[in-house]
């Protein structure tokens, strides 16, 4: 050591040291190559394209004239907390209560929270695969087991009651329910998910119900576990205005549980992030009452994208595109071409200069798939996605 000192740290950093990184390989190099002044076309980030909306923005410029930058209640603000309990009454049609929520940076950090206080170490948690890759470094964190249960291509990657109850053992504490799907784009229809909340409330395991894409849905209809009163005391909710209204950078986002869940939440929130911005709350107090809209206009973009992308795709015999049924993501198969989903994804970073995430970087049920995201303007999906289809002949031809 430089100096004598000899100070150590802390096992956690290296317990989840490197977890995730090598799963973004392309993206990172794309990025790379990218910085470098090279012309690459993204595909491979899932936030919207579209600006935050400028009323939104003025809302928080006024706050922040109006001095609104000092400490505040760790668990939030009471408007913003009064703003969610009475959108989630609207939706679930019981009454929320403020006391219900807690304000966090994001749906990460109120995961984080969550999973904090209902998993200790060695406890199992059930995660759907392939899954956001962000989650396990999150789960990492508890010392908690990712137990996953694979989802199938041939089902459109759509969580099965019966593969939930067959992975269930003594020591299953929760299920991560993430629903619309990151990356497949599924979405489950309301008997799925109260077939699969039954069960786990039968057996008195938890529903984390990530709920990030609730707002980009355009085929089929959004359900939540919460909603279902029977089953509402086994499960929290996590969720932003990310995706729902171009927000990710603003980092607005929440966690909502049942009492005593809460109760144990905020303890650890206020350990962790002793409060958040009262412009930022302020700023989400205001798309949440006066920009309800913005994710439904949205979500027309995305499905005309996902329409035009599947169909330049699906035009290839070497190529399954699966339409998703929300978010901002298609599932392409790729394993006609004899390519793995990295090897196919690195070629055409080299070859076409398109960046994609393989299948891979979310489980091994995604093998053979890339992700491709929707967050370009049409012309330049529609470019990347025919450099893709000639890349996958070709290849199809090599091998
Ligand atoms: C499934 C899923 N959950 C959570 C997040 C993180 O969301 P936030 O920006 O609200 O932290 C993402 C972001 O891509 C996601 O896809």
């Amino acid at each position: 050591m430089p100096n004598g000192f000899a100070g150590g740290y802390s096992k956690l950093p290296d317990r989840l040291g490197g977890i995730g990184r090598a799963l973004w390989a392309v993206h990172y190099e794309a990025s790379r190559r990218r910085a470098q002044g090279d012309d690459i076309i993204m595909l491979s980030i899932g936030e919207p394209d579209m600006p935050t909306p400028p009323a939104i923005v003025d809302a928080a410029e006024r706050s922040l004239r109006a001095g609104r930058t000092h400490y505040s209640p760790a668990e939030g603000e009471p408007e913003v907390l009064q703003a969610l309990a009475d959108s989630y009454t609207k939706r679930t049609g019981r009454l929320i209560e403020p006391s219900q929520l807690m304000f966090t940076p994001g749906t990460h950090t109120a995961l984080y929270l969550v999973c904090q206080t209902l998993l200790d170490s060695g406890d199992d948690l059930l995660v759907p695969e392939p899954f956001y890759a962000a989650y396990t470094p999150v789960v990492s964190v508890t010392g908690a087991n990712v137990i996953t249960v694979p989802l199938r291509s041939d089902e459109g990657f759509r969580l099965r009651a019966d593969d939930i109850a067959a992975k269930i053992t003594p020591k299953t504490k929760a299920l991560l329910l993430n629903n619309p799907h990151n990356p497949t784009g599924a979405v489950l229809s309301l008997d799925a998910v109260e077939e699969i909340t039954r069960i786990c409330h039968e057996n008195d395991i938890w529903v984390i119900s990530d709920e990030v894409y609730e707002h980009l849905v355009y085929r089929g209809t959004f359900s939540s576990p919460f909603d279902i009163d029977q089953y509402a005391e086994g499960v929290a909710v996590v969720s932003s205005l990310s995706k729902s209204h171009a927000m990710a950078g603003w980092r607005s986002g929440w966690a909502l549980a049942p009492r005593d869940l809460m109760h144990r939440v905020r303890q650890i929130g206020e350990a962790v992030t002793f409060g958040a911005q009262p412009f930022l709350q302020d700023a989400a107090v205001f798309a949440l009452q006066e920009a309800a809209n913005t994710g439904a206009e949205m979500c027309a973009i995305f499905a005309r994208r996902a329409e035009k992308a599947c169909s330049i795709l699906n035009d290839s015999k070497h190529i399954v595109a699966h339409e998703p049924d929300s978010g901002v993501f298609v599932m392409a198969d790729i394993s006609r071409t004899g390519l793995s989903g990295s090897e196919f994804a690195m070629g055409l970073l080299d070859s076409e200069s398109v960046a994609t995430m393989p299948g891979e970087s979310f489980g091994e049920s995604a093998a053979g798939h890339l992700r491709i995201s929707l967050t370009v303007p049409d012309e330049e999906l529609v470019e990347a996605c025919l450099r893709l289809r000639d890349f996958a002949s070709r290849q199809a031809l090599e091998t």
